[in-house]
């Protein structure tokens, strides 16, 4: 089969599709997926780049010749383990696979425990279900078990254009909340349309001189460090929470915000779910129903990998980039 092989960590330009074994042996709770699209995440440029990345991510240090990248597939099952119940052969399904974990999902072919996956709803393509899983299982995560997000909530979001964002804002809507999406404002209409009730240009405004009381804050915005974080807690009332994706707070900054402003802050990590299954059931619904739908502004081929990550280490990509096989 084709698969994009990492032999070494570095550019973009490292990345090489090349012919490898298909996998032949898959485990009993495992079925093996023709692969239809896979979807590209800022962590696999960060993964692609550092190996200490790598480690904490797959779990171990690299011991092969090459690694394969990849957790966000969508496709056809080919096979099935002896103790799998949900799909069948010719099933088209999708999901978030082995995260934390080897995902090998830049191939033509992966197998992926049955627990992962869900049965692609008919109503959308392999792309935009490549794309709902590992940014949008982070927008549930964050909101539904970090941000215990209800109606009436007031919540903002910030990099509601991006991948993770996107599915914030629907996600948001989707429980009665009133969102303030904050984005760059060639997005704006867009980003209206996604349901956002209020809308934030960070090139032209600060959206905490704007919004002093919300509930939440989901915070999905690349920053090296904590700095912005006290933008935030500037937007949210006594009582709030705010949600960091990116940024590792210090547990100083955690303390003092509880103590001085009684404003939780969490760094919500989407691996951390009490319900994994849950979570993918729940997206599943929302998604068949139309509830959330994911904006695909870039489809590449597997030749163009390369080119994808360029795109996503932009930091500015529109939803969701996939590749298609
Ligand atoms: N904690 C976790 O478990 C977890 C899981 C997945 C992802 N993440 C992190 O979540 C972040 C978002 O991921 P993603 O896939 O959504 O990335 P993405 O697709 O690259 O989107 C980033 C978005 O941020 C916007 N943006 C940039 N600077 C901004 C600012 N100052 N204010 C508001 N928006 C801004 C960009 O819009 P413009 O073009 O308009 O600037 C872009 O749409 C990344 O940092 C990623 O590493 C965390």
């Amino acid at each position: 089969m084709k698969a994009i092989i990492l032999k070494e960590f570095g550019s973009a330009d490292n990345l090489q599709v090349v012919e490898v074994p298909t996998p032949e042996e898959i485990a009993e709770n495992e079925v093996l997926i023709q692969v239809k699209a896979f979807s590209v995440n800022p962590l696999d440029a960060h993964v692609r780049e550092i190996p200490e990345w790598w480690k904490l991510v797959s779990g171990s240090d690299v011991t092969e010749p090459y690694v394969i990248l990849g957790w966000d597939v969508a496709g056809i099952v080919t096979k099935t383990g002896k103790n799998v119940t949900k799909f069948k052969e010719g099933d088209a399904v999708y999901g978030l696979i082995n995260f934390l974990g080897r995902g090998n999902a830049y191939a033509e072919y992966v197998a992926a425990p049955e627990s992962h996956l869900a049965l692609k709803p008919e109503n959308i393509s392999f792309e935009a279900a490549a794309s709902a899983t590992m940014a949008a299982q982070t927008a549930w995560v964050s909101l539904v078990h970090y941000g215990n997000i209800k109606k009436g909530d007031k919540v903002v979001i910030t990099g509601a254009s991006g991948g993770v964002g996107h599915y914030a804002v629907q996600i948001a809507k989707s429980f009665g909340a009133y969102v303030v999406a904050v984005s760059s404002g060639e997005n704006k209409d867009w980003v209206l349309s996604l349901g956002a009730d209020e809308y934030v240009d960070y090139k032209t405004q600060h959206f905490e001189e704007i919004v002093k009381d919300a509930d939440l804050v989901h915070d999905a915005v690349w920053r090296a460090d904590e700095s912005h974080l006290s933008r935030s807690l500037i937007a949210i009332k006594p009582g709030g929470t705010l949600l960091s994706l990116m940024v590792f707070p210090s547990p100083e900054f955690i303390t003092a915000a509880k103590e001085q402003q009684n404003i939780t802050v969490v760094r919500a990590n989407l691996s951390d779910t009490p319900d994994k299954q849950g979570d993918i059931e729940a997206i599943n619904a929302l998604l068949s129903s139309g509830k959330i739908k994911s904006h695909v502004s870039g489809v590449f081929s597997m030749d163009e990998i390369s080119k994808a990550h360029h795109q996503i280490e932009t930091h500015s990509t529109v939803g969701k980039i996939v590749v298609t096989v």
